[in-house]
């Protein structure tokens, strides 16, 4: 039986992936090791958690003893390595969180490894999710690839850039068999709602303005949650090491037009007059070095793995509509506590 850790399990990309990896193998361990930030919750694992291959570790990525002592313990075949803060507003609030969990945490996975796999790397692999956002930021015309060179702007993508950084390190210098991955936007079930869309479907339903950054007028690309993980499966198993992999799903949208879309698709679910929701619309102040547009070019992983996205945006941004409309429960827990501090703070008077 294979062992595999995989971190941050208990957030949003990392609960759909555990899920898919404990339903898909029943041969393997899997051991979700999270701190559970306000971002990890353990309701997202109601499903699995009481299968015999899934076993749940509370600790912090940036604890170099506590990893250590576990890696030792723990004779771990593989690492999917996605815990991290993931939000780019949070990283212009407090920088240096960023740099201890994205960036020392995942140093001390890659010192961990290295020690108790030392003597045998063969069969071990470690595999860092990580972003488009490490690229940079794209104007009307091109489109990032595995070979485009590294351009962060916020102390998000400049800790995750750096991440990746160190996991190659490891690799030449060590010889530690890794791979990663760079994916475009994530949308679907259990997402945070800091992030645009739960956030939005959120304040939709709830007839709460809509604090649009600018005008609008920012494009991102966007890949349902399902086939980011289904991407993930594949590349742990069939990836070369030593390779990097874009995921995404050839899926622009400027933000304005994807809210009028989210508007028009909630009115209909719920209701409401033609257009009713749209006027919650407010523009609002840009965030700080707001990256204009991100295009992921995943031909690579479509041509060398066989990976292509399985739904139509269309398609995905109704389910997920769905799914965050039937989980009022879900949504009502998440933004009890802490969220309307921070909710406050990020959005009033702004
Ligand atoms: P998320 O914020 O929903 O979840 C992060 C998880 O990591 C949470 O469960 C949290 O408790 C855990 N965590 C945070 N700090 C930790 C620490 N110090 N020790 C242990 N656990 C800790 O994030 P997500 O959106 O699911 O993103 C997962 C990964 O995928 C991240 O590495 C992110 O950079 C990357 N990614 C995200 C997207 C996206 O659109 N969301 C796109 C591309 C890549
Ligand atoms: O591209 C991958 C990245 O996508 C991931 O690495 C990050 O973890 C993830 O958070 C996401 O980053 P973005 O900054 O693109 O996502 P966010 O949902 O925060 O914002 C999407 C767009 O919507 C962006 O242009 C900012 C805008 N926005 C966002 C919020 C929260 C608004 O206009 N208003 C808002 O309130």
């Amino acid at each position: 039986m294979k062992t595999i850790l995989i971190t941050g399990g208990a957030g949003f990309i990392g609960s759909h992936l555990i899920r898919l990896f404990v339903n898909k193998y029943p041969d393997y361990k899997i051991v979700n090791l999270d701190k559970l930030t306000y971002a990890g919750n353990l309701n997202n694992l109601k499903d699995i958690e009481n299968k015999p291959n899934y076993e749940f570790v509370k600790g912090d990525i940036v604890d170099s003893n506590f990893i250590q002592d576990l890696f030792e313990k723990r004779n771990f075949d593989g690492v999917i390595h996605l815990a991290a803060e993931s939000h780019v507003d949070r990283s212009i609030s407090n920088p240096t969180e960023f740099v201890f969990t994205n960036v020392i945490g995942t140093v001390n996975l890659l010192n961990s490894a290295k020690h108790v796999w030392k003597d045998n790397f063969e069969g071990k692999r470690f595999y860092h999710i990580s972003t488009d956002e490490v690229y940079g930021s794209l104007g009307s015309e091109g489109i990032f690839t595995e070979e485009t060179s590294y351009d962060p702007h916020s102390p998000y993508s400049a800790s995750k850039a750096s991440s990746d950084h160190f996991v190659r390190a490891y690799l030449d210098t060590f010889g530690l068999p890794s791979v990663i991955s760079n994916c475009s936007n994530n949308y679907g079930s259990f997402q945070f709602p800091e992030k645009l869309i739960p956030l939005f479907i959120h304040n939709i339903k709830n007839k709460k303005p809509l604090p649009v950054y600018g005008k609008g007028e920012n494009i991102r690309d966007w890949l349902w949650v399902v086939d980011h993980v289904r991407a993930i499966d594949i590349i742990f198993h069939e990836g070369k090491t030593g390779e990097t992999y874009n995921i995404g799903g050839f899926n622009e949208w400027t933000n304005i037009d994807l809210i009028r879309l989210m508007c028009k698709k909630m009115d209909e679910k719920l209701g409401r007059t033609k257009g009713e929701s749209e006027k919650l619309i407010t523009f609002v102040k840009d965030r700080a070095g707001h990256d204009l547009r991100y295009a992921i070019d995943s031909t690579k992983i479509k041509n060398e793995l066989g990976w292509e996205p399985s739904l139509q945006f269309e398609e995905g941004i109704e389910l997920t509509i769905d799914w965050y409309l039937e989980n009022e429960k879900w949504l009502n827990n998440v933004t009890s506590g802490d969220y309307q501090k921070y909710y406050d703070e990020q959005y009033i008077n702004r």
